[in-house]
This record gives C-alpha cells, structure tokens and sequence, in this order.
C-alpha cells in the first residue's frame, strides 16, 4: 500500500532543505569564529611560552550553542523567530580561557583584543565588579573576519578569560544553583558569596606568593634557557653566516 503525498509536501520539503542549510551555514560560520579564536590563544601561550618562560594560560575551552537552546534564547529575549534574530545573540560560540593568575587574565584579554583583526563589541569585567552572588571573570565579545569561499563574515565570539580559582567557583556554583532550579536558599546563596570570596583571596595569595618566589612576570623578558625553538649549533652557525663568516 503507498501512501499519497499531500499536495504541499514538496513546499515543507524545500523549506526543510532551506532552513537546514541556512542553519548549517550559520552554526558552521561560529564554529569558524570559534576556531579563530582558539588559534589566537593557541599562538599567544606559545609564544608566551618559547619566548617569555612563562605560561599564563592554564586551559582553553570552547562550546558552541546547540540549536535548541539559540532558539530558547531567542524567545527569552522576546526576539521574532527569524535566522537574523539569531544573530543577535552574541554567545552562540563560547570560548573559555583560564589563566594561573588575575593579572594573567587581562595580560592575555589585551594580547588577544589588541590584535586588528579583532573587533571588542562589548567588555563585562565582573573581576573588578564581581556580581552580586560572587561571580568572578572578565567577559568580552569580540567579533573576527572568517574567509569563506565566496564571502567573509564578522562573526561574534564570547571569550571568558578567568582564573583556576574563578573557574572552580563558577563550575561548583552552576552545579549547586541547577540543582535548587533557581530558588537557592539565602543560606546556600551566602555560602556561595564567601566561598568566593576565600577563591579571591587564594587567587591574591597565590600571585603574591608567585612573584615573591619568581619576581615580577616582565612579558618583555627573554630569559629562556632551557627547551629552546633553536638549538645552540644551529643559532652558531646562523651567527656565522649573518656575520659573513660561514661558508
Ligand atoms: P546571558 O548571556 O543571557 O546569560 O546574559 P548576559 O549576557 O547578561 O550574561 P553574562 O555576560 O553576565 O554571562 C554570560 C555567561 O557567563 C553565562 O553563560 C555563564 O557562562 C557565565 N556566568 C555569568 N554569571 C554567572 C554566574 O553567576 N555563575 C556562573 N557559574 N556562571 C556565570
Ligand atoms: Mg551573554
């Protein structure tokens, strides 16, 4: 027995193709932007790394929104329900960077926001001024070019940057407030605010205790001796033909 197609179908067929390329095309040009900005980092700790001894990035991550909850958000925000009402919301691709210590976060936030390629559309510093629970990091969405085949498009990224110790507040404190589905009791809510608190304190201690034992970070400095790019023989012979005495 075959059932017989109603005479629309071949209409909400070419409009399913439509919105599954329209969304596959948007959600790929995040995953771009995204990309772009993790090779960012990934070139900032390198070199930070080879060339300045010092490592201010401890871990990247990244997390690009699924379909369903941009079209949450969509509503929320009381948006009409259109693919330009999803380019409207910033976060859909996220990228977390945690940095050893506070002066970290800003040394890398300006290395990454200082490049001209990158436009800052918008900066929430919540470590100056942590919200009101506790909340601790240093949000920026930035906008990149990713070079498409045919065209180029500015995609914004939501980049967080914060310390281990932001990090582990905010990764406990989300767990503890699904769990109360929002309605988290005053003593729970309190607790929270100390504890991150105490997570402040530790990060203050730790810098302190760093540069007590290491000196100040100078980010200029090229003090690398060991696990060199460039092996002695090879920057000899290098210093000997740009002298002109190789051969
Ligand atoms: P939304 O993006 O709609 O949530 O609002 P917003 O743009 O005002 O958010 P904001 O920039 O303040 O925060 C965005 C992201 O920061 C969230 O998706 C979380 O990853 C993180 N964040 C913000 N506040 C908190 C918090 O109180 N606790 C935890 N654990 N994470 C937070
Ligand atoms: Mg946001």
């Amino acid at each position: 027995m075959t059932a017989t197609a109603p005479e629309h179908a071949p209409d909400i067929i070419e409009t399913f193709r439509g919105v599954r390329e329209d969304f596959t095309r948007l959600m790929l040009s995040y995953q771009f932007g995204m990309d772009e900005i993790t090779t960012k980092i990934r070139i900032l700790r390198e070199e930070f790394d080879k060339l300045h001894s010092y490592n201010p990035i401890e871990q990247v991550t990244t997390r690009l929104k699924s379909a369903e909850s941009v079209v949450d958000k969509v509503t929320r925000k009381g948006l009409e329900p259109s693919l330009s009402s999803f380019r409207k919301i910033t976060d859909i691709a996220g990228v977390r960077v945690t940095c050893s210590f506070t002066a970290d976060t800003y040394r890398v936030f300006e290395a990454l926001t200082g490049q001209p390629d990158v436009r800052v559309l918008e900066v929430k510093d919540y470590i100056a001024h942590p919200k009101p629970n506790g909340y601790r990091s240093l949000h920026a969405i930035v906008e990149v070019p990713v070079f498409l085949s045919s065209r180029t498009v500015n995609v914004p990224v939501e980049v967080q940057f914060r310390t281990v110790a932001m990090d582990f507040w905010a990764t406990l404190e989300h767990k503890i407030f699904y769990k109360y589905d929002g309605d988290v009791p005053p003593e729970v809510v309190l607790k929270l605010e100390e504890s991150a608190e105490t997570a402040a304190q530790m990060d203050r201690d730790m810098e302190a205790l760093h540069d007590s034992v290491h000196g100040p970070r100078d980010f200029r400095e090229r003090d690398r001796q060991d696990d060199q790019v460039i092996s002695d023989d090879v920057v000899r012979k290098l210093s000997q033909f740009l002298s002109g005495e190789g051969g």
